[in-house]
C-alpha cells in the first residue's frame, strides 16, 4: 500500500509516517524543523515537486524541495543563522539553496549522513515565456500559480506544512493525483513543450523511469514541439541528458528519444548505439586493469554515448551540447581510438606503430575505449600496455649523451631518441647496454651525421 492509495480513502490527507518512510527519520525531522520556522514566521510553506511524487508512489527520495509564499533567500538565511551551513541565493528565479555542514547537523541534532546535502527553497512564482525555448520571466505568485507553471501534473503537487497544517494538506491543483493513479505523464497546457522543450526529454525520462505512459494529447503536443529542441541552449540540454544518463534505464530513454526524432533535432547525426545499455552497465561493473583514479565520470559517460560516432559528428554534438574542452577532447579521442580498432588488434602492427597513436590521448578516452572494445581482447591489451608500460618508457640515452659523442645538435636528436624509444617499446632492446649498442650502429651508419632520416633496416 502506497501513500497514494491512502489519498483515495482520505482525499487531501497525507500520512506523516509516509514522510518518514520516504525521507527517512532524519530528513523528516528536518522537514519538521523547517516547517516550525515557517510557522513561527507565519509563512506558507509547501513540500513540492518530484520528492512528493516519489513519496506518494512509496519510493524513497533524497531531495527536499520547498516552496514558500515569501522571499526564499530571507527564509533560508533565517535557518542558516540558527543552524549554520551555507546559503546560495539565485535572485532571478527567487530561489535559495541551503547547504548543510557537520556543524549544522550538530545544531539540528540530526546525523549529517542521513540528511540531504542541501535543501532547496523557491519563492512561489508564476512564469511567462517571451519566446519559445527562452528562459521564463518570473514574478511572485501564489502556490497555485507555482503549480500551474510546472512541467507535468504529477510534479505539480504540494504538501502544505505551514501554516497550521496538521500533516498534511495535499494541494492538487492540476489533477496530479489522478494521473499518478492512472500512471500517466500529462502536461498542463498546450504550450508547455514549446515554452520549455527540455520537457520533451523530461517526459521520456519520467515515463520510462516510472513505467508510465504519455497522455494521448500530451504526446501530440510533444511531437509538434520537437523542432523547438533546436532552439534550446546546449547547456540546458546537456544537463537533462546528464540526468538521463544516470537513470537506470538510460539507454532505453535515449533510444526512445531517438525513435521519436528528438535527438536529430538537437544535432543531426546524434544517435545512441544499440549497445549503450551494455556499455553503461559495463562501466559500472568493470574497470580497466590500470589505475584510473582521476576519471571524470560524466565525461566517461559522454565518451560511451558518443564514442561510436564519426569523430567530426561527435565533436559537433559535443560542441552543440556545450561540453567543456576536456570533455570534447576525450569524446573525440574515443572516436579516433574506435576508428583504429582493427589496427590495434592486428598482431602485425608493431607496438611502436600503435603507441604514438594512443599514448598522448586523455586517460578518460582510453578508459572508455577499453570498455567499448570489450569484444577484442587484443585491442584491450594494447590499451593496457599503453597505460601501464609504453607511456612511461624513456630511453637511457639523453641529448647530453649525443652531444658528448660529438654529434652536432639538430632535429635529428629527436628522431634518434624516438628511434631508441621505439626499440624499447617493441622489445628490441631491453637494457641500457643493448640501447647503447643500437645507438652505436645508428651513428656508424653515418646517416645521422647529416641529420638525415634513418633507415628502418637498422632496427
Ligand atoms: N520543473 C519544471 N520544468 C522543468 C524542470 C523542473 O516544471 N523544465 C519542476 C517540476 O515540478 C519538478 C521540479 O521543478 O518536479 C524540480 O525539478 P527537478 O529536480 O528537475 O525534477 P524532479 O521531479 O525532482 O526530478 P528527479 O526525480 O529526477 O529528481
Amino acid at each position: 500500500m502506497t501513500p497514494l492509495d491512502n489519498t483515495s480513502s482520505q482525499p487531501g490527507i497525507f500520512d506523516r509516517s509516509a514522510l518518514v518512510r520516504g525521507l527517512g527519520e532524519a530528513a523528516a525531522r528536518l522537514a519538521d524543523i523547517v516547517a516550525m520556522q515557517a510557522q513561527d514566521q507565519q509563512r506558507s510553506l509547501y513540500l513540492v515537486g518530484g520528492v512528493l511524487r516519489d513519496l506518494l508512489l512509496g519510493q524513497r527520495s533524497a531531495d527536499l524541495d520547498f516552496v514558500i509564499e515569501s522571499d526564499a533567500s530571507t527564509f533560508a538565511r533565517g535557518l542558516q543563522k540558527r543552524y549554520g551551513g551555507q546559503v546560495h541565493a539565485h535572485q532571478p528565479f527567487g530561489t535559495a539553496k541551503w547547504s548543510l555542514s557537520a556543524d549544522s547537523a550538530d545544531r539540528l541534532g540530526l546525523p549529517l549522513a542521513d540528511l540531504p546535502q542541501h535543501i532547496d527553497f523557491a519563492r512561489a512564482r508564476s512564469e511567462t515565456y517571451a519566446e519559445p525555448a527562452a528562459l521564463p520571466d518570473t514574478k511572485p505568485g501564489s502556490i497555485v500559480d507555482d503549480m500551474q507553471r510546472r512541467d507535468f501534473s504529477v510534479n505539480a503537487l504540494a504538501l502544505r506544512l505551514s501554516p497550521n497544517a496538521p500533516y498534511g494538506q495535499l494541494l492538487d491543483a492540476c489533477g496530479g493525483l489522478q494521473d499518478l493513479r492512472n500512471q500517466q505523464i500529462r502536461v498542463l497546457h498546450d504550450r508547455s513543450f514549446i515554452d520549455d522543450p527540455t520537457r520533451i526529454l523530461r517526459a521520456l525520462r519520467f515515463t520510462t523511469r516510472l513505467n508510465f505512459k504519455i497522455n494521448a494529447q500530451t504526446a501530440v503536443w510533444l511531437r509538434d514541439a520537437l523542432p523547438m529542441l533546436g532552439r534550446v541552449s546546449g547547456a540546458r540540454l546537456r544537463k537533462e541528458i546528464d540526468r538521463i544518463m544516470v537513470e537506470k534505464p538510460a539507454s532505453e530513454i535515449l533510444l526512445r528519444l531517438n525513435d521519436l526524432g528528438a535527438l536529430k533535432e538537437i544535432q543531426p547525426g546524434f544517435r545512441p548505439s544499440k549497445r549503450l545499455a551494455d556499455d553503461l552497465k559495463r562501466a559500472k561493473e568493470q574497470e580497466p586493469p590500470w589505475q584510473s583514479a582521476d576519471i571524470d565520470a560524466p565525461a566517461l559517460r559522454w565518451c560511451l554515448l558518443l564514442g561510436a560516432h564519426e569523430d567530426t559528428v561527435a565533436r559537433c554534438i559535443a560542441k552543440r551540447l556545450d561540453l567543456n574542452r576536456r570533455q570534447i577532447n576525450s569524446v573525440s579521442a574515443t572516436c579516433r581510438i574506435l576508428a583504429i580498432a582493427e589496427d590495434l588488434a592486428d598482431p602485425l602492427r608493431r607496438p611502436s606503430e600503435i603507441a604514438p597513436r594512443l599514448e598522448k590521448l586523455p586517460p578518460t578516452a582510453l578508459h572508455a575505449a577499453w570498455l567499448l572494445l570489450h569484444d577484442s581482447s587484443s585491442a584491450q591489451e594494447r590499451l593496457r600496455l599503453t597505460m601501464q608500460r609504453w607511456r612511461t618508457i624513456r630511453p637511457c640515452t639523453t641529448g647530453h649523451d649525443l652531444r658528448a659523442r660529438g654529434l652536432p645538435p639538430g632535429p635529428h636528436y629527436k628522431r634518434i631518441l624516438e628511434q631508441l624509444r621505439s626499440a624499447w617499446i617493441d622489445g628490441d632492446v631491453q637494457s641500457c647496454e643493448a640501447e647503447r649498442a643500437l645507438l652505436q650502429r645508428l651513428l656508424e651508419s653515418g646517416e645521422y651525421a647529416q641529420g638525415d632520416q634513418p633507415s628502418a633496416r637498422l632496427l
